[in-house]
């Protein structure tokens, strides 16, 4: 099962507060990592936007913040926050996002790449350096590997669920010509019982010319 058709109105709506009692803040410490590149009225894309919780973040910093995901109740939600210029439906896995070449300073994506697999990572780096300026910066989380468990099926969603080691992200990153700026592991639960450890490694890259 995809996690992109598999988000409920139900679902969705009770996605914050479910954030909040699993004390998840991988948001707001990557939109801390970034804050020192970004400045007010730039462009920013943030893929697998969802409710806007980290996109909010970057509103309040006062820049034009555009979203993707494939789940419409998750961007009903985002909607009507408010904190988006423009929102679109669609999966991040197929290329040809719907925006020109080199038109956002900065993309960010919290808690997407988990659910990409390795063919559906190269299209969203391919994608991220052509929509991104020449010394832009991409932030985002990836899942770490914890005993060996390079991917697995989540017992509460039936998903499946990849996980990467840094260096994975890292090759990817140099394929597409980013550079790492900076990396962080942020430890966290997958269940909300919190009985089962999480890592996921934020990391912000820039984009060579
Ligand atoms: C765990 S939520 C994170 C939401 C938000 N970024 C945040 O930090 O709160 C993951 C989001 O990725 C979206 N998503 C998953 N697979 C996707 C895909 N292939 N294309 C676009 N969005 C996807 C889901 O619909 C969901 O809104």
């Amino acid at each position: 099962m995809a996690l992109k058709d598999s988000i409920s109105k139900s679902e969705a709506a009770q996605y914050d507060e479910q954030c909040r009692q699993m004390e998840w803040h991988g948001h707001e410490a990557l939109f801390g990592m970034m804050f020192e590149y970004i400045s007010p009225g730039q462009a920013i894309l943030d893929i697998g936007i969802g409710t806007g919780l980290m996109a909010a973040l970057f509103h309040k910093a006062g820049l034009e913040v555009r979203g993707i995901d494939a789940s419409e109740a998750m961007l009903e939600i985002c909607a009507r926050k408010g904190v988006a210029r423009e929102l679109v439906v669609r999966d991040v896995s197929e290329s040809g996002w719907p925006y020109r070449d080199e038109s956002f300073s900065h993309l960010v994506s919290c808690g997407l790449f988990h659910f990409l697999n390795a063919r559906n990572l190269d299209v969203v780096f391919g994608e991220a350096h052509r929509i991104l300026k020449p010394g832009g910066t991409f932030g985002f989380t990836a899942k770490g590997i914890i005993g060996g468990r390079t991917e697995y099926i989540d017992r509460e969603s039936g998903i499946r669920i990849f996980c990467m080691s840094e260096a994975a992200v890292e090759a990817l990153t140099t394929r597409y010509r980013f550079r790492v700026l900076k990396k962080m592991p942020y430890w966290t639960f997958n269940d909300a019982g919190r009985t089962e450890p999480a890592v996921f490694y934020l990391y912000v890259v820039k984009k060579r010319g």
